[in-house]
């Protein structure tokens, strides 16, 4: 959602300017219309599938009054902690529109997920099998389950975001997964409910979806000859989005053409869990110029976020576009864009083209709204970045500053 007005950039209608000059910088900026926007074209692809469930996944992007908007769209949500769980229970989630992924679960997370009454969980491991099992029973309940298989599918996206193929950490492997079925079936306190997928994230080609949903399909005919009723398929996230000006992402329409192509044949509930193609091109973090300095090869422009405040760069190489808030197209220089954080790796984007650079300027690194301030540490202890929402002419602080009191209150001094 944005707009340029006298060479003035604005989210909505309120200026990069003067969000930095209220809120102060580094500072993480939401569009809450292109959240929404965001939603209700996923909604809109799939209108042709009634059985859809949209469960937004909530490590892209937290924050509660986030979490609120999509849940007033009619969200569900794809969870992996006590932490998350804690956050959605206190939007007032759903707990029929939620799914609980992730490797690890713990005993107290997994108890706390029952008694909250979630749709079922996406079961990593037979260890975790066992666990939720015995947990249930204690708890006199039935849980319900998916198990995630691992399709081995290469998603063509970077390697530290492919999590469908054999060597990954995730899932159970696709050949291993009719035992799986079998042993959670003869359990006493499990019912089986799904099969679930997750290949990876940032993926810009649609082959590798459906050829993973081919692959559960299998699977779930599989299951149905030996008697085990799928009620779910959930096919995870990773639809891809635009961060350089030339990238060329698939519509969420095109997405969704070829999944309900195969969903309509298998005919049960679907469940997606999206999370960067919802909140990525919705979010800026605005940064000001500290310095300017030169070094025989290079122009540096020092400003004031780093590697702790966004991750994706220095972690990924990630490209994320930088631009000034106010343009201008004068004196064009090349910059290194790199952040106060002592390491030769804080670099926000190499080699980018600004015009008539000063210091104390505010520039806007896009595409943030995913896997930015989830990922943000307190490196160089640093607290840290307010969260503000802009709806039409007014913004929101839906996350104060941190303060240094709050980053140290944990930390005990010992007697030495
Ligand atoms: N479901 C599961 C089980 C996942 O592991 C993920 C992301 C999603 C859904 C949502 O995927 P999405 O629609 O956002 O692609 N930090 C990395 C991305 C890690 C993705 C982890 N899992 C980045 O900054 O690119």
């Amino acid at each position: 959602m944005l707009n340029v007005i006298d060479n003035k950039l604005f989210v909505e209608d309120v200026s990069f300017e003067y969000l930095a000059g209220v809120h102060g910088t580094p500072c993480y900026i939401y569009s809450k219309a292109a959240l929404v926007n965001e939603f209700l074209d996923y909604q809109d692809a799939f209108k042709g599938y009634s059985k859809t469930t949209i469960c937004y996944s909530v490590k892209a992007n937290s924050n509660l009054s986030i979490l609120k908007i999509f849940n007033s769209l009619g969200s569900g949500f794809d969870i992996v902690s006590e932490g998350e769980l804690d956050r959605i229970i206190k939007i007032g989630a759903d707990p029929k529109k939620v799914v609980f992924s992730g490797v690890a679960k713990s005993d107290s997370e997994i108890a706390k997920a029952i008694e909250f009454g979630i749709c079922f969980f996406n079961v990593e491991s037979f260890d975790e099998l066992l666990a939720i099992n015995r947990i249930s029973e204690d708890l006199g309940t039935k849980a319900r389950v998916s198990i995630r298989v691992n399709p081995d599918i290469d998603p063509k996206t970077h390697p530290y975001i492919s999590t469908g193929l054999k060597t990954s950490k995730f899932g159970i492997a696709i050949e291993d997964s009719l035992d799986a079925y079998i042993e959670a079936s003869k359990m006493n306190n499990i019912q089986v409910v799904g099969i679930d997928a997750h290949i990876g994230s940032q993926i810009f080609d649609l082959q590798p979806f459906e050829d993973s949903l081919a692959r559960l399909e299998n699977l779930f005919y599989k299951l149905r000859d030996m008697g085990i009723n799928i009620q779910f398929i959930d096919i995870g996230g990773g639809l891809g989005i635009k961060y350089k000006d030339d990238d060329i992402p698939p519509t969420k329409a095109d997405f969704a053409s070829k999944i309900i192509k195969i969903m309509k044949n298998i005919n049960c509930n679907l469940v997606l869990e999206p999370g960067r193609s919802l909140v990525g091109n919705a979010g800026y973090l605005i940064t000001k110029v500290v310095y300017e300095k030169k070094s025989n090869k290079k122009n540096f422009l020092i400003v004031d976020a780093g590697m702790n405040d966004i991750l994706r760069p220095s972690l990924y190489s990630a490209y994320h576009k930088i631009s000034k808030s106010i343009s201008s197209s004068k004196n064009k220089k090349v910059y290194d864009i790199v952040g106060p954080i002592c390491e030769t790796g804080d670099v926000l984007s190499y080699d980018v083209a600004l015009n008539d650079i000063k210091l104390g300027e505010n520039l806007v690194i896009h595409s943030a709204g995913a896997y930015g301030s989830v990922m943000s540490s307190n490196y160089n202890s640093r607290p840290k970045v307010p969260e503000v929402l802009v709806s039409g002419k007014t913004s929101y602080t839906i996350k104060k500053k941190e303060t240094i009191d709050q980053l140290l209150q944990n930390e005990v001094i010992i007697d030495d």
